[in-house]
């Protein structure tokens, strides 16, 4: 007969035999205090309740585009920068394009079937612009739309939450013939495309983010330029395309908006998630300062809808040029902020005109498979409590978090990714923090629910919490996947 080991403040009930019911007590007598009832000394090993999230909290994974629909030349998609740079020879890890990817878009019912093996209550994914509008504008195309509108049937089926994304890096190529993001009226076709396809999806889908990481697609593709479109732009060229990225943001909430006043709409930002080295007042004002300003020209502007004079002054003549009424556009309210949080950026405070530092990462410091993917779990509960307290933020999401594992499946086929879920359940334990102390996050999206293309890194590495045989596409629950399902069968850090 199994017993349960049950304490008035524990939920957790768990099966255990005699035999090792006596080895338990025999091992708890020697560290317990011998006159203490039983279910007292071992329950607080046991509990989970102190660990856990609010009713109701939505626990989701991320996917985009780009990374697993493949089907690039399938039923009137037009081309993105992501297909051109990725066939250019040099630009990418073993010349990986994502002219297949994950095969989502034919497989895209076997997915949501994982999801639901997991227990998903949501997923983010991303639309194509170049599926709905092949050329950036003109004409849409119908083909488009109904796949994405299968796909939310399909998660609404399986009473998963759909969190679409209209802009995950894969801009239609015409329009960056015409400029890209160097020119204004991408802004412009930009939110013309938002509002479009929220008039498709508003039916069905309750929660919109405008753009993601503009910093990586702004950065990453126009300066340094080892993403697509491949650029190296001038510092004041570079600072205008971010204006002209969040300037887009902007003009589409307004867009959305208009068209679907009760949906609900947002962005996923990878914030410079500066996190305060040490836990004492200094550092964590100092911390403040720097989530603001090391954000400038993307959260920030957002939020406040003003450049901070630092940032502009810090720019001199590289400033980016602007109006008023851009700015007002940009800093048009929205119902929550996404957080898209790998790495922690450790401040502390200084005498400079800033007020703080950044301090460099040694060498030493630990990091996953991709260099820049350091451990810095705080990052988890500073970063929701400076958004919070510097913009008065009432919901907030965590829209991206995962970890680069070098997954190798074992002689059963089974990929036991221990380091990740060391990963994962850092994390949370501190985003536990954060919602146990009020700060409003209401959901967590893993990032990602499969592994899939790694932009310019390819098919080398892998996010994903189930596993992906590119040559067969065969999908294989990861160690993680148990992990993240038992996370969110008991809503609590396990
Ligand atoms: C951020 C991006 O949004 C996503 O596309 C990428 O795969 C992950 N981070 C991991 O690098």
């Amino acid at each position: 007969m199994p017993f349960t080991l049950f304490s008035k403040r524990s939920f957790l009930t768990l099966p255990i035999s005699r035999r090792s019911f006596a080895r338990l007590a025999a091992s708890v007598a020697v560290i317990g205090t011998p006159t203490a009832p039983f279910a007292e000394q071992t329950a607080p090993a046991l509990r989970v309740d102190d660990r856990r999230f609010p009713e109701g909290f939505l626990w989701g994974s991320a996917t985009a585009s780009y990374q697993v629909e493949g089907a690039v030349t399938e039923d009137g998609r037009g081309f993105s920068i992501w297909d051109t740079f990725s066939h250019r020879p040099g630009k990418t890890y073993n010349g990986d394009t994502g002219d297949v990817a994950d095969d989502s878009y034919h497989r895209y019912k076997e997915d949501v079937a994982v999801m639901r093996a997991i227990g998903l209550k949501a997923c983010r994914f991303s639309v194509a612009w170049p599926r709905i509008f092949p050329q950036g504008t003109g004409a849409p195309n119908q083909k488009g739309i109904d796949y994405y509108q299968r796909l939310v049937d399909e998660l609404l089926r399986n009473g998963i939450q759909p969190f679409c994304t209209l802009y995950h890096w894969d801009l239609p190529q015409a329009l960056e013939d015409k400029g890209g993001w160097q020119s204004r009226d991408t802004a412009e076709h930009f939110s013309h495309y938002a509002g479009f396809v929220t008039s498709k999806l508003s039916d069905r889908v309750k929660n919109f983010m405008t753009m993601n990481e503009i910093r990586s697609f702004t950065e990453l593709g126009y300066g340094s330029g080892i993403h697509a479109p491949g650029l190296q732009l001038a510092a004041g060229q570079l600072a205008q395309v971010k204006h002209h990225a969040v300037l887009g943001h902007g003009l589409a909430v307004q867009a959305i908006r208009a068209v679907a006043p009760g949906v609900r709409v947002g962005l996923a930002d990878n914030v410079e998630a500066c996190t305060p080295a040490i836990e004492a007042p200094s550092y964590i004002a100092a911390a403040q300062l720097a989530m603001r300003e090391e954000n400038a020209s993307y959260l920030t502007v957002m939020m406040e809808g003003r450049y901070t004079d630092l940032y502009l002054k810090r720019l001199g003549k590289d400033a980016p040029r602007f109006t008023a009424a851009e700015l007002k556009a940009i800093g048009s309210p929205l119902d929550f902020v996404g957080l898209n949080i790998y790495t922690a950026t450790y401040i502390h405070p200084s005498s400079n005109e800033a007020g703080y530092e950044r301090i460099p990462n040694p060498n030493s410091f630990p990091h996953f498979m991709s260099p820049w993917l350091t451990v810095g779990p705080e990052a988890l509960y500073w970063s929701p409590r400076l958004v919070q307290q510097l913009w008065n933020v009432k919901e907030m999401y965590i829209t991206e978090n995962g970890a680069d594992s070098d997954d190798k499946p074992n002689h059963e086929g089974q990929v036991l990714d221990t380091d990740r879920i060391m990963y994962l359940r850092n994390y949370l334990g501190h985003l536990q923090r954060a919602v146990a102390e009020g700060i409003p996050v209401r959901g967590y999206f893993c990032w990602s629910l499969l592994d899939n293309y790694e932009w310019a890194d390819g098919y080398e590495k892998r996010f994903g919490i189930t596993y992906v045989d590119f040559k067969t596409q065969k999908r294989t629950l990861k160690l993680s996947g148990e992990f993240y399902k038992e996370v969110i069968a008991r809503n609590a850090v396990v």
